[in-house]
Parts: structure tokens; sequence; C-alpha cells
């Protein structure tokens, strides 16, 4: 399976088990994400749901599995060394080339301190893009403008607020035209009035078809903007649906506690 169908989701996670010394942290975990859908993940902490995404992208390695991004394998592939298939690690330029297909933005933003907005967002493209400067400037700008940030081009991330710097994250990931986000708990780190900013951001991309998948904690926003939800807990999805049937009839007595803990600690879900 090398090349892309149409019909084939654009990522297929298959049985992957991944260990960290003697601890199992993702077990046989299996689904799919199709084209233009948002995958929500909601789970306790450490139930296995940022390894799952720096899998997705090959930031962790995995054991057992087969990760497929659009249409192609992630990390690895088989060779057949005296008569047997072994699974080699794959070169650098391949993986690179995944983590244009699939982008990650993070909690803490990882913006180069030292860089304006606007060439943290041109620093990727400019390496990895064969384009002229000018172009790519101009796409980078209208990046900006899309984030509601055009004004702040020449601004240094410090000078930023929180939400605004996140905002830039994701138009630097936009950048790379990924045909996949995944989005790590993006708005943890945020002062509870800058949150919607970044999520309404998150909400554009998925209104414009953006494949995405988002780790949050942010519940009410999952119900709103999930596709499909998965619930995490210790490396196994124990629940995998619709966001509104999840919450009204939930599998398992785990989200309902998971639901129940989440509502004491933070604003009760209006339905
Ligand atoms: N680099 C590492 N080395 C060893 N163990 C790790 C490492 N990273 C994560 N773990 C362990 O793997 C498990 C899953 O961690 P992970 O960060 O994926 O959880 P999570 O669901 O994202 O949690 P949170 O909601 O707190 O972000 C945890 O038990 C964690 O302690
Ligand atoms: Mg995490």
């Amino acid at each position: 399976m090398d090349s892309k169908d149409d019909n084939r989701p654009m990522i297929q996670v298959q049985n992957v088990s991944k260990w960290f010394g003697s601890l199992k942290v993702l077990d046989e975990i299996s689904f799919d994400v199709n084209e233009g859908e948002v995958v929500v993940m909601v789970g306790p902490s450490g139930s296995g749901k940022s390894t799952l995404l720096r899998c997705i992208n090959f930031l962790e390695e995995f054991q057992e599995g087969n990760i497929y991004v659009d249409g192609k394998l992630v990390g690895y592939r088989d060779v057949h060394v005296d008569g047997t298939d072994v699974r080699r690690r794959q070169s650098e330029a391949e993986i690179s080339r995944l983590r244009t297909t699939a982008g990650m933005v993070f909690q803490n933003y990882n913006l180069f301190p030292h860089r304006t907005a606007l060439d943290n967002v041109m620093m990727g493209p400019l390496m990895f893009h064969s384009r002229s400067k000018s172009e790519i400037r101009d796409e980078c700008m209208a990046l900006l403008e899309k984030v509601g940030l055009a004004d702040k081009a020449s601004s240094f991330p410090s000078r930023l607020s929180g939400g605004q710097q996140q905002r830039i994250a994701i138009a630097r990931s936009l950048a790379m035209h990924p045909k996949v986000i995944l989005f790590d708990e993006v708005t943890s780190a945020l002062d509870p009035e800058l949150v919607e900013e970044v999520l309404r951001t998150i909400r554009d991309l998925s209104k414009e078809g953006m494949t995405m998948i988002i780790v949050t904690h942010e519940m009410q926003f999952a119900r709103d903007v999930a596709d499909r939800l998965l619930f995490f807990y210790q490396g196994k999805i124990l629940e995998d649906g619709n966001p509104r049937d999840i919450f009204a009839n939930p599998v398992t007595d785990r989200f309902k506690t998971f639901v129940r803990r989440f509502s004491q600690a933070h604003q009760p879900l209006t339905a």
C-alpha cells in the first residue's frame, strides 16, 4: 500500500502498540480518520493521547502495528533479510516528508523567539518548498490574515499573547500545506479569556474541510466540533462514535466517571 486511492481513509491506525520500557502505553489501537473528518480524543491524564498523536507523525517510535497517513506507511518499511521480514526505520528524508503531510500543533507553541511572527510562518516553506521567497511571503501573509494576525506580522513572539502565539503556530503549520493537523491540548496553557480565539480558528479550519485530530480537555468544544469522539483509557479506546451519542449513551462506566469527575472540576456542560 503505497499510494493513496480515493476511498482510503486519510489516517489508518492498525493494531498499534507501544511500550515505554515495560509499560504498555498504547494497547492495540485501531481507528481510521476519513478526509475532512474531525476526530477529538479525550481521556484521563496518562491514557496515551499525546503518545498516539506523536506516533502518527513519528515523533515517537512504536513497536507493533501500522499507521498510514494519506496512504503512506509511517516511520517504517519492511525489508527482507535472510528470508524474514524485518522492520526498519525510514530515512530521515521520508520522515520529514511525513511531518509536512501531518502537521502538529503543541500546547507550548514552540515558536522561535528571535524571529518575527511572519518569519516563523515562512521558515518551513522556505526550507521545504521550491517557490520564490516573495510567493511564500504572500501566502504566509494571507495565512496570518486568516488567523486574524496580519497586523502582528513583524512582532516577535514575546510581544504576543498566548492566544496570538498559538494562532501563529497554527498558521505556521498551515504554511506547510498539511493534509492533516494534529492538535495536542493547544489551549491548555492559555488564560481562559484567550481560549475561545484559538478554538474559533480550529472551528474555521473544520468548516474548510481540514482533516484534524484534536486532543483537548475542552468538553463543550469537543462536543461542538467533533465528527467523532474517541475516549482513551489506559492505552485503549473505550468509546468511539458520534459525540452526542456517546455523551447521551456511553457504552462504558469509565466514560461516565470521567465526565462526572471532569464536570466537578470544571464548569458544567450545557446540553
Ligand atoms: N518519554 C516517556 N518515557 C516514559 N514514559 C512516558 C514517556 N512519555 C509518556 N510516558 C508515559 O506514557 C503514558 C501515556 O502518556 P501520554 O503523555 O501519552 O498521556 P496523555 O493521555 O497525553 O496524558 P495528559 O492528558 O496528561 O497529557 C503515561 O503513563 C506516561 O507517563
Ligand atoms: Mg498529553
